[in-house]
């Protein structure tokens, strides 16, 4: 069995691309692997300091999580700052950090670019970090994106410079975790891309049917095919991709046919898609509703989670302490 450890940024609500990229995935993956889910507020903290908004965020990504099918009786489901235990393994392994290898990271220099004003220390040790959320589980298995790769190396060569410098094979080196081909992209209704938060053209698991209308009926579409069987443009395969996912083989094939014959009528095509998308969202933000409100099963659910990541990274402080020469009088 492999430990997988999945981080996400607390910055905001969850949209259709995180459902069907990766959280399905997480739902299916926890009975298989010891996983590990948790909220990075303290990463969050690095470019969005607002102390009226930091535990909105969190508890909104909990409650989705939560509704999604994220069970906090079989994952281990917690906050990072639940867990002290990862800003001593991060001051740790800081300690063999070299400050010529975080600058070069691609996110900071990023960051730099975007934020001149704001290079702090915790952006530049953000990799520092990260590899402490994944090495205090010791896990193997990282599912992140292609900008979080990056980040991934690192954690693997802080391991490889650990276990060489104090002659131990303690921390194992991570892999991103693929999904193979289940992993679906979701794109935007913008057209090109895919959804994504900062590109603003997400439908959230917390939209309303209202909205979700909406946002489906504005999706950017051509003039229509002008002959027979010919090749979809991007913006219209786009709107197939996202039908193929919550619509029936059957309605798929309907709109396939009308387009391949020059029949389709984009207006139909997106009222279908829009209901489809409000069959798999609005339980979903019925459940984030009801999971809100219930003030004392979230309390329950983020202690259980952060008593079971202590238990873990406990273990890994105390090895890493005692390997790098600590010791109690
Ligand atoms: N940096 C990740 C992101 O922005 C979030 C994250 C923090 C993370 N710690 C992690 C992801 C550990 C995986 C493992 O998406």
């Amino acid at each position: 069995m492999e430990t997988v450890l999945s981080g996400i940024r607390s910055t905001g609500n969850l949209h259709l691309g995180n459902y069907f990229g990766a959280l399905k995935n997480f739902v299916r993956m926890q009975h298989d692997e010891r996983c590990f889910f948790f909220i990075a507020d303290y990463h969050s903290l690095t470019t969005h300091p607002d102390p009226g908004m930091l535990h909105v965020n969190v508890k909104s990504v909990l409650c989705e999580y939560l509704a999604a099918g994220l069970d906090p009786d079989v994952a281990t489901i917690y906050v990072q700052s639940d867990v002290p235990e990862v800003a001593e393994l991060s001051l740790l392994l800081g300690m063999h950090a070299f400050v010529g290898e975080l600058e070069r990271t691609a996110s900071f220099k990023e960051k730099i670019r975007k934020h001149p004003d704001n290079v702090n220390i915790g952006l530049l040790s953000y990799p520092v970090l990260m590899a402490a959320d994944i090495l205090q589980h010791r896990a193997t298995r990282v599912p992140v994106g292609k900008d979080q790769e990056q980040h991934l190396e690192l954690t693997r060569r802080f391991a490889r410079r650990f276990n060489q410098l104090y002659g131990v094979d303690y921390f194992p080196e991570c892999q991103p975790y693929r999904f193979g081909g289940e992993l679906v992209k979701i794109p935007g209704l913008d057209g090109s891309g895919k959804m994504g938060k900062s590109e603003g053209n997400g439908i959230y698991l917390s939209d309303t049917d209202e909205a979700i209308r909406k946002k489906v009926m504005k999706a950017v579409t051509d003039s229509g095919p002008t002959a027979p069987d010919s090749p979809m443009p991007e913006v219209i395969a786009n709107l197939f991709t996202l039908l193929k996912v919550v619509s029936s083989p059957d309605t798929v094939q309907f709109f396939t046919d009308k387009w391949n014959r020059c029949e389709i009528r984009y207006g139909d095509l997106k009222k279908q898609l829009a209901e489809d998308i409000i069959r798999v969202v609005a339980p979903i933000r019925e459940r984030i509703r009801d999971i809100a409100a219930d003030e004392a099963y979230l309390a329950r659910v983020v202690k259980q989670g952060a008593e079971k990541a202590r238990a873990s990274a406990s273990a890994t402080v105390a090895d890493v302490r005692r390997i790098m020469g600590i010791k109690p009088f």
